[in-house]
């Protein structure tokens, strides 16, 4: 070759290693960049095959992955040994190149048949470098003897050096991918934990409204018998007055002052109806379904309110009811009928503890407490708290009654938490039991504009 042909040659071997190494940073497919790789490298060199073997680590051998100018059944089937048996194995392990004038003189190697299948008689192998360690091999091939100098050499190991940055490039991606991919996976997981959980809550509050529905029924149930008396009262006197009204038009004197008696008798007939309305009307806000709806309320009236619901007129009798309501306590801001619920559970206690008691006091008080509070106690003189009782305080199905559900204590506790408050047992007493809750005062509205 003249020394013109030479430096030709050289010049067109760097405009395609140029061309190879843009089309690298422009393509991502690394299957597309080794099979392009080969075509160059083969055409560059002037020869019609070049291959490009790759290491499979769980088989130990050298995987023809791309190639140039061979048949069909080669690329992506064919296999090298990963050792000095093969040329290609032999730069594998060593890194360095391994150049064959003539394979038909050739002793050291065990050739495939594949080579002589397509006249093969020149080789030339350099390695592909990985991140860490070598990749692979990339070799051309010739049918005319031909031996490749330091020339071709230099310029297989740069195309192999090229082909080594498309190769960790790609192992990169792939790694960022795996990456990502783990990532979204994790986020579709976190998401499916949420909404789980925010299904579970979202159950649990349904079940605790479920619950206190059912204890305000059960305790309402409970109560049927003064409830019973306290409408049996406006019925009876209803009764009464619309019977003597009659009785009064059925007299044979009539006259104007027989119909002004008989409308005052119905006009205190109607006073009844509406006494029962309101007691219907208090007992059908405890028993709805509901949720909590905290507003600034007067916690007195919510006290007064509690008592009646539980007590009545009629059971007054038994029980020696003191009211210590302190009027300067600010409006508490309170779901009513929640903290009503809490009462109702408290009182009952009292009034069910004191059933065998000679002293049957039964104590409400409300005052101003810690700042931004107020409090609530309920005291009674009954047999006391059994001490395996005690101990579990507020804890649910905690019992001593044979009927009771021992639920009452561990709803007020949810329920004053639940308005912003804490409940506590009192210490300092002697006879009896008491509790005592505090609830957050409504901000006050700022005066003027
Ligand atoms: N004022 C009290 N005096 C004496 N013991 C009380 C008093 N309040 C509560 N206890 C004890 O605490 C237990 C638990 O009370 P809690 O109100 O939680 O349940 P309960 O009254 O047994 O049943 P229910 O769920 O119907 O209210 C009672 O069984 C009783 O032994
Ligand atoms: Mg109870």
């Amino acid at each position: 070759m003249s020394g013109t042909s030479a430096i030709e040659g050289l010049r067109h071997q760097q405009a395609a290693l140029a061309a190879f190494g843009s089309f690298v940073l422009s393509e991502n497919d690394l299957s597309r960049i080794l099979h392009d790789a080969a075509r160059v490298c083969a055409n560059s060199l002037n020869v019609p095959y070049a291959k490009i073997c790759q290491y499979r680590e769980d088989h130990n051998d050298l995987l023809i992955v791309a190639g140039h100018g061979w048949r069909a059944d080669i690329v992506g089937h064919l296999v090298s040994t990963a050792d000095e048996r093969s040329t290609q194995g032999r730069t594998f392990v060593t890194g360095e190149p391994v150049i064959l004038e003539d394979i038909r003189t050739n002793n050291s190697f065990a050739l495939p048949a594949f080579y002589a299948e397509h006249g093969v008689v020149s080789t030339a192998d350099v390695l592909i470098k990985g991140k860490d360690r070598s990749w692979g091999v990339l070799e051309v091939d010739s049918p005319i003897r031909r031996m490749f100098d330091d020339y071709d050499i230099v310029f297989l190991t740069a195309f192999a050096n090229v082909i080594s940055e498309a190769v960790i490039n790609s192992e990169r991606t792939a790694q960022m991918n795996c990456a990502i991919e783990e990532m979204k996976a994790l986020i579709a997981e976190k998401d499916t934990l949420l909404a789980e959980r925010t299904a579970r809550e979202f159950r649990v509050r349904e079940l605790q409204v479920e619950l206190l529905h059912v204890s305000r029924l059960n305790a309402m149930g409970q109560m049927t018998a003064a409830i019973a008396h306290e409408l049996n009262q406006p019925l009876a006197a209803i009764a009464n007055y619309v019977g003597a009204a009659k009785r009064t038009l059925d007299a044979p004197r009539a006259g104007s002052d027989v119909l002004v008696h008989a409308k005052g008798l119905i006009e205190k007939a109607q006073q009844q109806t509406l006494r029962a309305a309101n007691v219907i009307r208090g007992l059908k806000d405890v028993i709805e379904k509901r949720e909590c709806r905290r507003v600034a309320d007067d916690v007195n009236v919510t006290v007064r309110d509690s008592l009646a619901l539980v007590l009545f007129g009629a059971s007054y009798a038994d029980i020696d009811v003191k009211l210590e309501l302190d009027s300067s306590v600010p409006p508490v801001l309170i779901d009513r009928v929640q903290i009503q619920q809490i009462l109702i559970n408290l009182i009952r206690n009292g009034v069910e503890a004191m059933s065998q008691s000679d002293e049957r006091t039964l104590t409400l008080t409300t005052v101003v407490g810690e700042p931004g509070f107020a409090e609530v106690s309920v005291r009674d003189t009954g047999v006391g708290l059994p001490p395996d009782v005690s101990e579990r305080l507020f804890q649910p199905f905690n019992t001593s009654k044979s009927g009771g559900m021992g639920l009452g204590l561990m709803i007020c506790q949810t329920l004053v938490e639940a308005n912003g408050g804490r409940i506590w047992r009192l210490n300092d007493i002697q006879v009896g039991t008491g509790f005592r809750f505090c609830l957050p005062l409504a901000p006050r509205l700022s005066q003027g504009a």
